[in-house]
């Protein structure tokens, strides 16, 4: 196994599960010191042990990114007790589906507290960290719906799509900067079997992905220095589709692909 992360120290929130918990055990295994955030106690104990217990270096430690004044707090705790970062994973992720109104307003605002509002904060706190290292990285994990309209998800699309333009503008921002050693990337998976989709139908030419599959992807976008990572191919053509096409058009295909209906069967994990 390569040691391609020795030296680095690695921050992922929500990695108490999914691929957020792979991350962890994969980098992990290639050399790095992992810093396993989790809201739950037990879910950041339990992966920073099993890493261990397989060799590897993970420190637990209690995050919930909705909490927005407790971030800085955090970032000096570990300044104070690990030291500084040299990479950020803002994985931390939530969805409500369902016909809008019918959601309570909380579910609609709380994917944006986490899924917008936590990574604007975990990157505003941890940005420093990440310029004054000699390398380093932020990966923002967004979503292929970040590039389309999810009817019965839309405000886990909104804030997916706001990832993407946050995470784009500050990789532009670093190298509009000269901090080139800070590289950005942002991840844009379709469904994946982790159960935070649970019940969905997955749309033509687009199965569901193996957490495995999106760990790996990520990976070798990282190696490679990727702006995006995409999963599955598909996924890519997207952008080039939606923006070529005639709006009715492209409404359509969504509609026949099953883009648009995958999210009317949504069960879920819902989490508060
Ligand atoms: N699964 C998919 O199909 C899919 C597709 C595209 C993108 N993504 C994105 O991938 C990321 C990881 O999702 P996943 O598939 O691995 O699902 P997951 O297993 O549900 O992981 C989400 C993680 O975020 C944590 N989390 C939720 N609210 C949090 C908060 N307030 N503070 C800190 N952590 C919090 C969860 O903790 P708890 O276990 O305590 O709830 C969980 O560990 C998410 O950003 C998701 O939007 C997923």
């Amino acid at each position: 196994m390569s040691r391609a992360y020795a030296g680095h120290r690695i921050v992922i929130t929500g990695a108490g599960a999914g691929i957020g918990a792979l991350m962890a055990e994969k980098f992990a295994a290639r050399g790095a010191e992992v810093i396993v955030t989790a809201r739950r106690e037990q879910a950041a104990r339990d992966v920073s042990e099993h890493i261990r217990n397989s060799g590897g270096e993970a420190f637990p430690y209690v995050l919930d990114v909705t909490d927005i004044d407790s971030i800085p707090a955090f970032r000096d705790k570990l300044h104070a007790e690990r030291g500084r970062i040299t990479m950020l994973i803002n994985n931390a992720g939530v969805v409500f589906g369902g016909e809008f109104e019918q959601l309570p307003l909380a579910d609609h605002l709380n994917t944006f507290q986490v899924n917008t509002n936590g990574l604007v904060a975990m990157t505003h706190a941890f940005l420093p960290d990440l310029i004054q290292a000699s390398s380093a990285w932020l990966v923002n994990i967004a979503s292929a719906s970040a590039f389309l309209g999810l009817p019965y998800g839309s405000s886990y699309a909104a804030s997916k799509w706001a990832v993407v333009g946050f995470s784009e503008s500050i990789r532009l921002e670093m190298q509009m900067r000269e901090f080139d050693h800070v590289g950005v990337t942002t991840v844009c998976p379709s469904y994946i079997a982790t159960g935070m989709f649970e019940g969905v139908k997955t749309p033509l030419l687009s199965p569901m992905l193996t957490p495995d599959k999106v760990v790996r992807s990520i990976l070798k976008g990282l190696k490679r220095g990727d702006a995006f990572v995409i999963e599955p191919p598909m996924a890519r053509s997207v952008e080039l589709l939606k923006g070529t096409l005639p709006r009715g058009i492209w409404d359509q295909v969504a509609r026949i692909t099953g883009v648009s209906t995958s999210m009317y069967s949504w069960r879920g994990k819902s989490r508060k």
